[in-house]
């Protein structure tokens, strides 16, 4: 063992990834995960106490580095295509007869096979082998930067094995979860109550776009290299002789790459891989075919946004026969009610699937699925399982029709039908299930416009217990001290958070309204609402055949608003806000070409038709201003029954004074 810490850290990183490589890539460890542990502990405290020894490409780099808050986006100099499809024998033949007939007088003709694997593709950039760049492949033309994301991924080399490595080489493959992996994974949120995740590919895409890498270092992902983009000081002539390469250099390839030149060849691999497909330890969801030689597929060219040189075959989805013992009905945070089936648990594809989603009422009406039936399930590539079918010849006749309730299973509000939405939704401003997504639309900047208040605060806030509903948010200052010792959370970025809540407070009707998320009610519907109404009062007062009436409300909508404002918690929620000093003024609305447009009046005494704050809207709908003193700018001053002082100084400064039946005569109701 060498003595020199800078050569021993050479040599126990060297070690590391060796071992790393064994394990991951070759799947065949030499040594126990403890004489590994012990290794890499070594490393770690050397480099602690030398830091100026600790490099990019060390083993202990792969945990994960500070949270960033936003991922830079790259241009990909070559850009990352998809592929074309077929699903059928006859389909590849056809694919088969182009690319003879593109590459006649080329020479002879070798397919390189490989599987499709179901995960992300991504792209990784060595500069004198060493990984430089790491990114997703986005839209193909443009993706995002995630190089410390993919820093943490087992079979991702941070240095190309070798001494002798080429300028730049950009390796490009698929980020995937083993079967085996996700499902421990989900053993173990499910044993934490956390949210499954649905499928291995959904969980890869989740974990890979996590802005805090030391999260994407827990989970199990893999990388799989299937091609190469940008190379400088190297050259290959075909697909097969690059694998070989990176493999050589350190990736993991497919183990089931395979040549052919001729179409049945290729047809006896479908049926082979197809046959495996249940025992890989990973998603396949088809093959990939690509003309082998660089030189023909040059010749062939691209189609838009695929090559005509390869072309996916995807397999059937896969399905299975289960009985569904259950539906009940999921809340998604934005109130969505949605029905889910519970399944006896069965295997497919390598993963236990115990739940499927019905989507909708309408759906499982149209499919007629009930409790008890047995039903054929579909897990398709990045689909959450769904049901297919019930054979409905197993019935037995106990099985039981499934109905949406009237009450939302987490909060008990009534729940709601929205105006051109198949979707049934709670609305409750308590409902534990939406509370974090209600918060950020009432803060958002269209709505209460509170700066400082982004999705993780408040997911932090409600997971800590501060808030509950909406109206909880102006609480947040008193509880200053305890908010303070979340490490997240810093002093300042709290004092702007509580200042930023301070002029909420004064925040337009309409966008209150707007921000109180009531479903259907978008920015326009709170202004006509408003301009209709004029106070957050006489809103919550309204019948549904007033709502009804304001041009641009329909009857389902109206419905809806009117339901909003029964609910006991909501009107709760908003009388806190009240109470916390949201302001809720009343809007003057502007006719600026109204008859009374520029003239002021101040109302004094009862007046017997009309109470004063409808004599008010009246004269705002004509144009008109309403003051609450009498000066030279009055225009006029309308006296009822008992009039007080405000008589008499009209009188003082000769400003016009009308009684009821002049006043209505001015605005036209004579
Ligand atoms: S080659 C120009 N090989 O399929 C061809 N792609 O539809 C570039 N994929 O986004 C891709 N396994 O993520 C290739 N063995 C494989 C693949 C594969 C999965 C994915 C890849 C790409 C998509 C194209």
């Amino acid at each position: 063992m060498n003595t020199n810490p800078k050569k021993r850290a050479q040599e126990l990183r060297e070690q590391l990834e060796h071992h790393n490589y064994l394990y991951y890539v070759l799947d065949k460890p030499e040594i126990s995960d403890a004489d590994y542990d012990d290794l890499f502990d070594e490393l770690s405290r050397l480099e602690a106490e030398h830091p100026e020894l600790r490099t990019p490409d060390s083993p202990t780099q792969r945990v994960g580095a500070a949270p960033v808050t936003k991922f830079p986006t790259c241009k990909h100099i070559i850009p990352m295509l998809s592929l074309g499809k077929c699903t059928t024998s006859e389909e590849f033949r056809e694919f088969n007869t182009r690319v003879k007939g593109l590459l006649a007088g080329t020479g002879k003709i070798e397919y390189s096979i490989e599987p499709k694997y179901d995960g992300l593709a991504v792209t990784l950039i060595y500069k004198n082998g060493l990984l430089e760049i790491g990114a997703t492949r986005g839209d193909g033309f443009t993706g995002e930067v995630v190089t410390e994301n993919l820093k943490t991924v087992r079979t991702v080399p941070l240095k190309l094995r070798g001494h002798d490595f080429p300028k730049t080489i950009e390796v490009r493959g698929e980020v995937i979860i083993y079967n085996a992996d996700f499902e421990k994974f989900n053993k173990q949120r499910l044993d934490s109550n956390l949210e499954l995740f649905a499928n291995p590919r959904n969980m890869a895409a989740g974990s890979l776009r996590q802005l805090d890498s030391r999260i994407t270092a827990g989970r199990p992902l893999r990388f799989i290299a299937y091609g190469i983009g940008v190379i400088e000081g190297i050259s290959f002539d075909g697909h097969h002789e690059t694998m070989k390469y990176l493999k050589s250099v350190g990736f993991q390839v497919s183990e089931f790459l395979k040549s052919s030149e001729a179409t049945d060849g290729v047809e006896s691999y479908y049926e082979d891989i197809l046959s495996k497909r249940d025992s890989l330890p990973y998603d396949i969801d088809g093959i990939v075919i690509k003309v082998d030689s660089y030189r023909q597929q040059a010749a062939a060219g691209i189609l838009s946004r695929s090559p005509r040189w390869a072309i996916a075959w995807k397999f059937p989805a896969i399905q299975r026969t289960t009985i569904i013992e259950d539906i009940k009905v999921q809340v998604g945070r934005t109130g969505i009610l949605t029905p889910v089936a519970y399944l006896k648990p069965v295997e497919v594809g390598g993963v236990t699937v115990s739940r499927a989603t019905l989507h909708n009422e309408q759906e499982v009406e149209r499919k007629d699925i009930r409790v008890g039936d047995t039903v054929i399930i579909q897990r398709a590539g990045d689909v959450i399982p769904a049901v297919v079918k019930v054979i409905t010849e197993k019935r037995s006749g106990h099985e039981k029709k499934f109905t949406m309730p009237l009450k939302c299973p987490e909060c008990g509000s009534p729940v709601q039908r929205v105006e051109g939405e198949v979707a049934v939704r709670c609305s409750s401003l308590y409902c534990p299930a939406q509370i974090t997504e209600k918060i950020t639309h009432f803060g958002s900047r269209s709505a209460m416009d509170i700066e400082g208040l982004g999705y993780r605060t408040i997911e932090l806030f409600v997971e800590k217990g501060f808030i509950k509903d909406i109206s909880d948010l102006y609480l947040l200052p008193s509880k200053r001290e305890e908010i303070l010792q979340i490490d997240r959370m810093g002093e300042k970025s709290f004092t702007n958070l509580e200042t930023a809540l301070e002029n909420s407070k004064k925040r337009e009707l309409p966008r209150i309204i707007y921000a109180l998320g009531i479903p259907g009610v978008g920015e326009t519907t709170a202004y006509l609402l408003t301009e209709q109404f004029t106070s957050i009062e006489r809103l919550m007062k309204a019948s549904e055949e007033e709502i009804n009436d304001i041009k641009g409300i329909g009857p389902i909508l109206a419905h809806s608003i009117h339901t909003f404002f029964r609910d006991e918690y909501n009107v709760a929620v908003i009388n806190k806000l009240k109470k916390y000093g949201v302001e809720f003024p009343v809007m003057i609305s502007e006719n600026k070409h109204g008859p009374l447009t520029g003239k002021t009046f101040v109302l004094t005494g009862a007046l017997d038709s009309c109470s004063r704050s409808e004599a008010q809207k009246e004269i705002e709908k004509l144009g008109g201003k309403v003051t609450s003193s009498v000066s030279q700018k009055t225009d006029y001053v309308v006296a009822g029954a008992d009039p007080g002082s405000k008589l008499d100084k009209a009188n003082k400064l000769g400003v016009t004074v009308l009684d009821e039946s002049e006043f209505k005569k001015l605005l036209g109701l004579k």
